[in-house]
């Protein structure tokens, strides 16, 4: 197996990004006019933007410790602390609590957000900040507490309904200083400039993207993995795996995300499937919170693809764990780009452990990485069909025409229509 030290690094890459305008403005100013006079002698050069934004990141066993003086180091004097049942259940959340009272803050507690965190829960959180009379909103909890905080401390600086702010660079003015604690390894959205929120009317997820977004501090204590159940581990690792696939291939990938996108890959291949069968051992746990963190400073700046924008749909429609979605419809997804562009598959082969994937003939490769997805999601006990975990034929049609609408498939490598959704589906039921 390729170990992170080893990652390809010479394959060719020197990709002119074209992106639709929307999503170029998110990632780089318009050019400025050319100054009048004489052709500069560079004149003839491709433009080709790398863009790149990250929190600050503390990251370590035993930095939940640090999560008091994290909040109150961004002015916290009130904080709100957002968790959610399992978070509090497991234990985690009352320590928080201690150790903001430790740094003199007056927290108060929130909890009432469940996974895929639904619109009326984030209106809900956002009252317990403005009654809490709350300065700074600390996140400790999975992808969902962190995007249901985000939501909430969107909704309490900029107001109205939380899908006015749906799609790109929406939301006009700051949100509060923002601390986030992952507790699960694979959404990498306590560094992450995106917000994933149920709208239980529409009966989809929505995805809110832009730079307010992205936390202050992301504080990552791989000991808070260890309360997770089995099932937990297997499907948030493949999330990572997904992000670290999704971002490398990804329209809006450039040299500042690729080394992370290989990386988290590598790093899943190593560590998630000892996390899972052995839940206390350090190194497979550190591993996996170094994945996470991996993919999400990747996927953060490139953006994702088509199985983040299936599975919103799916997740919004059933209420299933986002991570087994992923995880089914990735190597579908991978076989379908691949079919376009099989190059760009291979360094992700290799750092996965695909056997002589760098000398793989390009018509083999996106089917031995979809191969390899599918064994070690099998090794850990994730599901393989849509069929058995509860989505119908019937759902299908409503499925894919949604899918056309949703963020994530702007950056999609290949062009995606609604047939090519469609069969993406059928292939994944
Ligand atoms: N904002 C982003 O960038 C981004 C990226 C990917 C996914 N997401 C979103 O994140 C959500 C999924 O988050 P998730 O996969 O982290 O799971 P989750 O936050 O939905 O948590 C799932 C369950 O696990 C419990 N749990 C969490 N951590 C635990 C721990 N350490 N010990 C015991 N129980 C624990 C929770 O209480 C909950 O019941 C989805 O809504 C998805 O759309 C967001
Ligand atoms: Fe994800």
């Amino acid at each position: 197996m390729l170990t992170e030290t080893t990652l390809p690094t010479s394959m060719p890459r020197s990709r002119v990004l074209a992106l639709p305008p929307d999503l170029g403005q998110l990632l780089a100013r318009a050019p400025s006019p050319a100054p009048p006079g004489k052709d500069p002698p560079c004149a003839g050069w491709s433009r080709s933007v790398a863009k790149y934004l990250v929190p600050e990141i503390v990251f370590g066993a035993g930095v939940l410790d640090e999560i008091g003086h994290a909040a109150r180091r961004l002015g916290a004097v009130c904080p709100l602390l957002v968790t959610d049942a399992g978070v509090l259940a497991a234990g985690w959340g009352e320590q928080a609590v201690a150790h903001l009272r430790a740094a003199g803050l007056s927290p108060t507690g929130w909890s009432a957000v469940t996974p895929n965190p639904k619109d009326h829960e984030v209106v809900a959180g956002a009252q317990a900040y403005l009654a809490g009379g709350c300065d700074v909103i600390v996140a400790v909890g999975g992808g969902s507490v962190i995007d249901a905080t985000k939501a909430i401390a969107v909704l309490v600086s900029n107001g109205g309904q939380i899908f006015d702010y749906e799609g790109i660079d929406l939301i006009a003015r700051p949100i509060p200083p923002l601390v986030a604690a992952p507790t699960t390894a694979g959404t990498g959205a306590d560094v992450s400039q995106f917000a994933v929120i149920t709208d239980t009317t529409r009966r989809l997820k929505a995805t809110l993207i832009g730079r307010t977004l992205v936390p202050d501090i992301s504080l990552t204590d791989p000991r808070l993995l260890v309360t997770m159940p089995d099932w937990l581990s297997a499907t948030t690792g493949l999330d990572a795996l997904t992000h670290g696939v999704e971002a490398y291939v990804s329209r809006a990938a450039s040299f500042l995300t690729d080394e992370h996108a290989l990386s988290a890959v590598a790093l899943v291949g190593q560590h998630l499937e000892r996390s899972v069968h052995d839940p206390l051992d350090e190194a497979a746990r550190t591993g996996m919170a170094r994945a996470s963190l991996s993919a999400g400073l990747a996927f953060t700046n490139a953006i994702l693809g088509a199985a983040h924008a299936i599975s919103h749909q799916i997740g919004g429609l059933l209420d299933l764990p986002h991570g087994m979605l992923n995880a089914i419809l990735l190597p579908h997804v991978v076989r379908f780009n691949a079919a376009a562009e099989p190059a760009r598959f291979r360094p992700l082969a290799a750092a996965l452990g695909v056997r002589d994937a760098l000398d793989l003939p390009d018509d083999e490769v996106g089917e031995a990485l979809a191969r390899e997805i599918g064994v070690l999601a099998t090794a850990i006990g994730a599901p393989e069909t849509l069929s058995g975990i509860g989505v119908t034929e019937d759902d299908l049609p409503a499925l894919a025409r949604q899918t056309l609408h949703d963020a994530c498939l702007t950056t999609n490598p290949r062009e995606v229509c609604e047939e090519d959704v469609s069969a993406i589906l059928k292939a994944a039921f």
